[in-house]
C-alpha cells in the first residue's frame, strides 16, 4: 500500500479533494483576490454520503489551497448544493454595513425522511461568513424556503438582478422535479415564487438539478439570458449532463427564444457545472467549472484516496452559427500559466512529455485523428468525420468497474474545425474546437501514461506544452 499506489489517476492540475468523495462544484464566488471553490463533500469515505461543503481557494484558478470543511451537515439534514453571493448591502441584515456577510443559500436534504413516504425532505437553508468564507453560522431561521411538497427540490442558485425600475432583487433558480422554479427575495430570507418554466420543453430524460440563470451579450450586443440546466440521467452520451436554453429573462419569467435541445459538453463527464459570482466589473466574464464525472460510474471508478476531480475552468460566451446562438466554453485565460515547455512537432508521430500535457492544432479540412497510445496498446483516438466529433475511449485503459464506461462518444458538429485544443491530465481529456465552440470531456483511466501522439495527415500543424504547477 504505497502512496505511488493511493495516488494513481491523481491528476496534475485539475482540481480534487485531499482525500474522500467530491461531486458537485458550490458556493463559487470571488472575493478580494480569491476565487472561493465550496464542493458537495463526504470526507469520511471514497462514496457519496452524508454531504459537507468542503472548501478551496485560489488567486488564479490554477493553485488551490484545501480548507477546512466550510459546512457539515446536521439535524435539519445534509448539506447539498447551492451557491454564494455577497450580500453588499446587508440586505439579510446577517451583516453589517462596514463587513456584508458572504451568504451562502444551500439545500438541506433529511436523509432519514427521504426514506418514508414524505416527499418534503429537501428545503432551501442559508448560512453566512464575515471573515471571508473561513467560518460560517447558520442562520437560526432556517430553512428559509420549505419543501411545499415535491420531493426533488434542489441546489438553489441565487444572483441579483436589476428591475426596470432601479430596484434590485435577488433572484433563486431552483430545480424542482424536472422543471426550473423562479423566486425573488428581497433579503435572502423570505422567498416568493415568480414562475415556473421547463415542464413541456427541453429534455426529460431525468430530473433537472443545478440551475444557472446567467445575463450574456450576443455578437451582435444584443442582451440575451441562458439557463444551465443539469440533467440526470437523459444525456446525449447517457447518464448525466448539462442543457443550457437561450432566451430572455422579463418580469420574473424566462422565455426561450425556441424549442431547440442545447448541450454545454458533448462528454460524458462534465456534470452540475455553475458559474462564479462577484466578479470585478473590470475581468466582467462568465467562468465556469463543473464536476468531471458522471453519475453512472461516479462511485466506481478507480481512483483509491479520492473520488472525482473538477473540469478546467471555461469562461462562457455567445456565438452564432448561421443564425442560431450557441454557448461556447473556452478554457480560461489563466491555464496559460501553466505551460512550462514548449515542443513544435513536425513529424506525424512524437513522444509526450509527460502525462500533463496541452496540444494546439490547426486542422485544414474538416476531418482529423489524433492518437494518444502507450506501451500497453490502450489507444485513445480523437477525430472528426462526417460531421461527427469522437473521443473513443473503448481501448483506453481500465474500464470494467461499469458496463457503458468504454464507449465511443460523439457529438454533431455541422460546421468548420479549423483548431483544436486537447488538455491531457492523468486520467482525463478535454476536447475545445475552434476555442470552446464544441467541448468533449472524457474521464479515462489508461494502465500506462499516454508516450505518443499521432496526428493525421490533415492537421498542419502540432505544437505541444508541458503543463506544471
Ligand atoms: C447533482 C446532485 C444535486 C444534489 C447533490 C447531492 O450531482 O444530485 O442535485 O444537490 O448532487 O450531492
Amino acid at each position: 500500500f504505497t502512496s505511488e499506489v493511493t495516488e494513481e489517476f491523481r491528476p496534475t492540475y485539475h482540481f480534487t479533494p485531499e482525500s474522500g468523495w467530491m461531486n458537485d462544484p458550490n458556493g463559487l464566488i470571488y472575493l478580494d483576490g480569491e476565487y472561493h471553490l465550496f464542493y458537495q463533500h463526504y470526507p469520511d469515505s471514497t462514496v457519496w454520503g452524508p454531504m459537507h461543503w468542503g472548501h478551496a481557494v485560489s488567486s488564479d484558478l490554477v493553485n488551490w489551497e484545501h480548507l477546512p470543511i466550510a459546512l457539515f451537515p446536521d439535524s435539519l439534514g445534509y448539506i447539498f448544493s447551492g451557491s454564494a453571493v455577497l450580500d453588499t448591502e446587508n440586505t439579510s441584515g446577517l451583516g453589517t454595513a462596514e463587513t456584508p456577510p458572504i451568504v451562502a443559500i444551500f439545500t438541506y436534504h433529511n436523509a432519514e425522511e427521504a426514506n418514508t413516504k414524505s416527499q418534503t425532505f429537501q428545503s432551501q437553508a442559508i448560512a453566512f461568513s464575515l471573515d471571508k468564507g473561513r467560518t460560517w453560522q447558520k442562520y437560526e431561521g432556517n430553512p428559509v424556503l420549505p419543501n411545499p411538497g415535491i420531493r426533488d427540490f434542489r441546489d438553489p442558485k441565487v444572483s441579483q438582478i436589476t428591475n426596470e425600475n432601479g430596484t434590485k432583487s435577488w433572484i433563486m433558480t431552483l430545480a424542482v422535479l424536472d422543471q426550473i422554479n423562479f423566486y425573488s427575495s428581497p433579503d435572502l430570507k423570505s422567498w416568493t415564487l415568480l414562475s415556473e418554466f421547463g415542464k413541456t420543453i427541453g429534455a426529460h430524460g431525468g430530473v433537472w438539478e443545478c440551475p444557472d440563470l446567467l445575463p450574456f451579450k450576443t455578437p451582435s450586443g444584443e442582451g440575451k439570458w441562458v439557463l444551465l440546466v443539469s440533467i440526470n440521467p437523459g444525456g446525449p452520451q447517457n447518464g448525466s449532463a448539462t442543457q443550457y436554453f437561450i432566451g430572455d429573462f422579463k418580469n420574473g419569467q424566462f422565455t426561450p427564444d425556441d424549442t431547440m435541445i442545447r448541450w454545454l459538453d458533448y462528454g460524458p463527464d462534465n456534470y452540475a457545472g455553475v458559474t462564479w459570482s462577484n466578479l470585478p466589473s473590470d475581468h466582467d466574464r462568465t467562468l465556469f467549472i463543473g464536476w468531471m464525472s458522471n453519475w453512472l460510474y461516479a462511485n466506481e471508478v478507480p481512483t483509491k484516496a479520492w473520488r472525482s476531480a473538477m473540469t478546467l475552468p471555461r469562461e462562457l460566451s455567445l456565438f452564432d452559427v448561421d443564425g442560431t446562438l450557441l454557448l461556447k466554453s473556452a478554457p480560461a485565460k489563466e491555464l496559460e500559466k501553466l505551460r512550462d515547455k514548449e515542443y513544435k512537432v513536425t513529424k506525424k508521430s512524437s513522444s509526450l512529455p509527460s502525462e500533463a500535457v496541452e496540444l494546439i492544432s490547426e486542422v485544414n479540412s474538416d476531418s482529423f485523428m489524433v492518437t494518444f497510445s502507450n506501451e500497453l496498446n490502450e489507444k485513445l483516438v480523437i477525430s472528426k468525420e462526417l460531421g461527427l466529433v469522437n473521443i473513443d475511449r473503448r481501448n483506453a485503459g481500465k474500464s470494467t468497474f461499469q458496463r457503458d464506461f468504454a464507449a465511443i462518444h460523439s457529438a454533431p458538429m455541422s460546421w468548420e474545425a479549423t483548431e483544436i485544443r486537447i488538455f491531457l491530465d492523468a486520467s482525463s481529456v478535454e476536447l475545445f474546437v475552434n476555442d470552446g465552440e464544441l467541448v468533449m470531456t472524457s474521464i479515462l483511466f489508461p494502465s500506462s501514461p499516454w508516450k505518443t501522439v499521432e496526428v493525421s495527415d490533415q492537421v498542419n500543424s502540432l505544437k505541444i506544452y508541458n503543463l506544471k504547477k
